[in-house]
């Protein structure tokens, strides 16, 4: 790996400038006003930008831009190099029969996004689609921006390349549902093959652990929980005190609990699915990569057979690509249900208003769409005063999560099996950046809020917290906001629009923080932080109506978006247990936007399942013998 070298050196530069923009908002902090919090967030996305461009691009990792002529022909096209599309091109060029093409819009992974604790602080100036939610009204307004900045990572592997990191499996009880709506083929233990068939675990301890058979060693994606020390250890014991079990792995035989993260990293490298399922095999003759290419539309003949796609060449040009076998849609959950309408399939009232040809009235297509809300609550942790080691290490580290932080995964009532919620506790040092940093850029949260974010954080450690609702009831969609591919589509995140969701929420608050009345927590005077939300003001400060009012207002998204295109029986799935678009031949969906609903977790590691998956039922449906080691 040539990138290290390189590191070290663009390291030293980094360093300093971290540290002065550290050491400048420190100083500023103690008397921060809204006019200086205006003036250093745009500094500081200034800096971002600088870092990322600091550290060129090592092309020299991935597939290199393939060389395609107009009305070509493949095997296989898959649209989209996210977490799916990745594993997908990996295993079907497994088949040295197939000629595969991958088309990606964005380009190879800039090397500051591979530097796992620095692409978290980095994150915001990432390759991006820049989508934002409609403005509802509603929901979210106690946000910045009022709409919620979905992120989407534009490069070779995707939204796994921007993404953080963390390695959930979800819950067995997700996947058996999913089978028993009539997905065939999707319960926990069919699952497990996949995730497993996936994952290179590098943790000693799991290894050793009675939950060893769940994981995998020889899969493309490395896997590591790192170990913290005794930073985690207090707080731990609090959840402990309270009844809950501490977990060794929250990926093993049980769920609920609270445990240190497993991410997909190898401490050294973020593991994308780019540099995972992509690199290793680069050089493969029949894998066909083709970056900066925008597809614009899927090509359907009179049959109803997809036929090929249209797609926006880097030099401009409109070119046609043929697929002999499949097109395989793979573009995430916002992408891919765009791209469908673009092409004539979906709802047909909407078709008609956007005056597109109709190919196929498929009603769901954008509908039904799920995502993971958020909130961060802050927890004030120990007192301390500032010593001169605070003042250069701002940010922690740069080779894993830049701070250590455990998951929680919570039911209000055990016996259900399943979590309704589940907590991101990152302990921070007094004066870390990171909270106010991930609040502003990620959170969108009000400048007077980070003043009193910064303020706490500046004299105290902290328990960082995001409370993620797992099971909302509520539905978002996806509509075309033009007929022009180059344009975002229209997201509706629906939060709230059912009211159950609201008041669960609050609850899920109300639970979580009554962690501040056990020993520890009291020990250190531990309160949780009124951010003064200014919609909120007229309700008392902790009390239900408080909650209910804080969550509608600052909801984000854990940028979980999922089940736009979503796999279920006749009448209610787009795609078929196959994952094969109900209505439309050679044509599959393999990516987030199929997931019958969500998991009880993060959803990168069951998109890597799904596209693994998907891999073996397209070799099968093909005739191909998957061979032992896939049983
Ligand atoms: C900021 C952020 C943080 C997250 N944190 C976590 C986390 O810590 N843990 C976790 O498990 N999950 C996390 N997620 C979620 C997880 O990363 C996603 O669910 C997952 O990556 C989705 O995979 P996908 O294959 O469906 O889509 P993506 O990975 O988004 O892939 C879609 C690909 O298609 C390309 N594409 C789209 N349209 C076109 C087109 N028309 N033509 C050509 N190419 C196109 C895109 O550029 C992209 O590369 C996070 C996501 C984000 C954005
Ligand atoms: C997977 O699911 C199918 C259909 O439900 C079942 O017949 C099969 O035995 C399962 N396979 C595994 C490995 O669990
Ligand atoms: C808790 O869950 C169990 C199992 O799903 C259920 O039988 C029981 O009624 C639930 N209890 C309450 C109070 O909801
Ligand atoms: C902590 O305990 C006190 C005293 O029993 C109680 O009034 C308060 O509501 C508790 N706080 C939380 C957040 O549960």
């Amino acid at each position: 790996m040539t990138i290290f070298p390189r590191i070290k050196i663009n390291g030293i530069v980094f360093a300093l400038l971290i540290m002065f923009i550290g050491l400048q908002f420190k100083s500023i902090l103690h008397t921060i006003s809204v006019v200086e919090v205006k003036v250093l967030f745009p500094l500081i996305r200034l800096v971002q930008i600088a870092i990322v461009s600091l550290f060129p691009t090592d092309h020299s990792l991935y597939p290199t831009q393939a060389n395609v002529q107009d009305s070509q022909t493949f095997d296989f096209i898959i649209v989209g190099a996210g977490s799916a599309g990745c594993v997908l091109a990996n295993r079907l060029t497994e088949v040295s029969d197939w000629n595969v093409l991958l088309i990606e819009a964005g380009d190879d992974p800039p090397t500051a996004s591979l530097i796992p604790g620095l692409s978290v602080i980095v994150a915001a100036a990432l390759p991006d689609w820049n989508f934002f939610t409609v403005d509802d009204g509603y929901s979210s307004q106690g946000l910045k921006t009022k709409t919620i900045h979905n992120r989407r990572g534009k490069m070779l592997g995707g939204s796994s390349g921007t993404n953080f990191m963390f390695y959930v499996r979800g819950n067995q009880k997700d996947y058996d549902r999913w089978a028993q709506e009539g997905n065939e083929g999707w319960n926990w233990d069919n699952v497990t093959t996949y995730f497993r068939k996936s994952e290179k675990i590098k943790d000693e301890s799991i290894i050793k652990s009675d939950a060893a058979n769940l994981h995998g060693s020889e899969g493309f994606l490395t896997v590591t929980q790192p170990a913290w020390g005794d930073v985690t250890k207090d707080y731990l014991n609090a959840f402990r005190e309270q009844g809950h079990d501490i977990l060794l792995d929250y990926n093993g035989h049980q769920q609920l609990g609270y445990g240190m993260s497993s991410f997909t990293s190898d401490e050294k490298t973020r593991q994308n699915t780019a540099n995972a399922f992509l690199s290793p095999i680069k050089n493969r003759k029949n894998l066909h990569v083709l970056k900066n290419t925008l597809v614009r539309k899927i090509l359907v003949n009179k049959n109803k057979r997809a036929i090929g796609i249209e797609a926006r060449h880097p030099g401009g040009q409109i070119i046609k690509l043929n697929a002999r076998n499949e097109v395989i849609l793979s573009a995430g959950a916002i992408n891919t249900p765009q791209l469908l309408m673009l092409s004539g399939i979906g709802p047909k009232d909407h078709l008609e208003e956007m005056k597109i040809d109709i190919v196929l009235d498929s009603p769901n297509v954008g509908q039904n769409m799920q995502d993971h809300a958020l909130v961060p609550i802050l927890i004030s942790g120990k007192k301390k005063f500032l010593s001169l080691l605070d003042n250069i290490k701002p940010l922690g580290e740069t080779s894993r999560f830049p701070m250590a932080s455990f998951l929680g995964f919570v039911a209000l009532n055990k016996s259900q099996g399943y979590p309704d919620y589940q907590i991101t506790a990152i302990p921070t040092p007094t004066a870390a950046l990171l909270p106010p940093l991930l609040c502003s850029d990620t959170f969108s949260v009000k400048d007077n809020s980070i003043i009193v974010i910064a303020d706490e954080t500046q004299t105290r450690g902290a328990l960082f917290s995001l409370v993620t609702h797992l099971h909302p009831k509520s539905r978002g969609s996806i509509k075309l906001r033009s007929t022009n591919p180059e344009d975002s589509p229209l997201i509706y995140s629906g939060y709230f629009s059912n009211e159950d969701d609201l008041e669960d929420f609050a609850k899920y608050i109300e639970d979580y923080i009554t962690v501040i009345n056990t020993t520890y927590f009291k020990e250190i005077e531990a309160e949780v932080i009124d951010l003064k939300v200014d919609e909120c003001v007229a309700f008392t400060f902790g009390s239900h109506e408080y909650w209910r009012c804080y969550v509608l207002n600052l909801a984000t998204t854990q940028y979980h978006a999922v089940s736009a295109c979503r796999m279920g029986v006749e009448g209610q799935g787009v795609v078929d247990e196959r994952l094969r678009v109900r209505g439309v031949e050679g044509l599959r969906i393999v990516d987030a936007s199929v997931m019958p609903s969500l998991t009880s977790g993060n959803t990168n590691a069951p998109v890597i399942m799904i596209a693994e998956k998907a891999s073996d039922m397209i070799k099968e449906d093909h005739s191909i013998n998957l061979g032992p080691e896939n049983k």
